[in-house]
């Protein structure tokens, strides 16, 4: 695969990441190197990571806990202490190997140590590889609200190894695909059908399924870094989605939802506004439905959680002026940004789920 090379980012994958990672590090002379990871990416992918670093590079390891609930400020300061501790300076190299946890903080804590020191990417979840580790957005939650405090910072490079994968947990796996669907649904109608027939694919060969779902994240913030317009059809499907994970985050009688599982509801329930809307045709319309169901199962989201949910809607960070701005499909392939909808429309959203 070659690499993707350019303002918004350097991505190589497999072998020849690490051979530009090991001549970038020869070449460029740093005083210390810490590899971040997370327990799991310590007992799974640390020993892989370190057969392809050049053993003549000296490193410390850093390890966090698992998980989102430890992607906060608290856990930055233990890394930030644990730098400075160990003598990290301006010349210091981060090297970030984990899931989206691991690259959001650890692109965030070395962006700002000393004002900024170099980090490398190496993502092990899918939802890394095709969507947190690309296009340059770090940063960590702030009392449970996501991603409240961060920058916008490309890194050096990013390392695709899909060798990773294959430790990960099913669910985890199946949480990644949902990105890679919307990369389809905003952007390219042949990779969406390719997604729909990727269960072997993403079994045995997901190299480029991931290679081109990157490819689709990557031009769009090619063309609008700091989300101004088109990086905003990235959220499809995230308006509603958002609002549904994190209602089912906070009521600790339900079952939690990985991301992927409630974008995945958010992008069918968005897919139905959309038909209603922008008159997205309804065999594409009932195809997005299909597809999501047969992957990920149908949630029982019962009548009682819905004021809740909308409420939240209207909470959510992507609003502007009080108004609940949505990105909707006219065709799968095709988007348009900042659309209103009536509340009526998102009740009926729901039924349309349900059945
Ligand atoms: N920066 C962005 O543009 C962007 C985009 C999308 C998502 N995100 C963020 O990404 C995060 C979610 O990413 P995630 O789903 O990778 O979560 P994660 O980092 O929590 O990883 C999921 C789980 O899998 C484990 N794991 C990771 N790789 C493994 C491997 N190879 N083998 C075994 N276990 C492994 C992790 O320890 C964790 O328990 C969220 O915080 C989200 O906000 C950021
Ligand atoms: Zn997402």
């Amino acid at each position: 695969m070659e690499s993707i090379v350019g303002h918004f980012g350097i991505i190589h994958f497999r072998s020849a990441g690490y051979k530009a990672m090991n001549e970038h590090i020869t070449a460029s002379n740093y005083s210390s190197i810490f590899i971040l990871v997370d327990s799991n990416t310590h007992d799974h992918c640390l020993e892989h990571f370190l057969s392809h670093l050049d053993p003549a590079i000296n490193y410390e390891v850093f390890e966090i806990e698992p998980g989102e609930e430890h992607k906060n400020l608290e856990t930055s300061y233990g890394v930030w202490e644990a730098l400075s501790d160990l003598g990290g300076d301006r010349r210091s190299l981060m090297i970030n190997l984990g899931g989206g946890v691991v690259t959001d903080l650890g692109g965030f804590v070395a962006s700002v140590f000393k004002r900024g020191i170099d980090f490398i990417n190496v993502p092990t979840s899918l939802l890394a590889m095709v969507d947190a580790s690309i296009g340059g957005k770090t940063g960590v939650d702030l009392d449970g609200l996501k991603n409240q405090i961060g920058v916008i910072n490309m890194g050096v490079m990013v390392i695709i190894d899909v060798e990773y994968l294959k430790t990960l947990p099913e669910n985890h796996v199946r949480s990644g695909t949902a990105e890679m669907y919307k990369h389809g649904l905003i952007a390219d109608p042949d990779y969406w059908m390719a997604m729909a027939h990727s269960d072997e694919k993403l079994k045995h060969d997901p190299l480029k399924l991931i290679y081109d779902s990157i490819g689709i994240k990557y031009n769009i913030v090619k063309e609008d870094p700091t989300e101004k317009s088109i990086r905003k059809a990235l959220n499809y499907g995230h308006t509603l989605g958002h609002a549904i994970e994190t209602y089912y985050l906070v009521n600790e009688s339900l079952p939690t939802l990985l991301h992927g599982e409630a974008i995945a509801i958010g992008m069918i329930m968005e897919a139905y506004i959309s038909h209603k809307q922008l008159g997205l045709p309804s065999g594409e319309m009932e195809s997005i439905k299909t597809e999501l169901i047969n992957r990920f199962g149908r949630v029982d989201i019962k009548d009682e959680y819905r004021p809740e949910i909308i409420s939240l809607l209207k909470h959510d960070k992507k609003n502007t002026h009080g108004r609940i701005n949505f990105v909707l499909l006219d065709a799968i392939g095709s988007f348009k940004l900042d659309q209103q909808v009536e509340e009526s429309l998102l009740v009926e959203a729901f039924d349309f789920y349900r059945v």
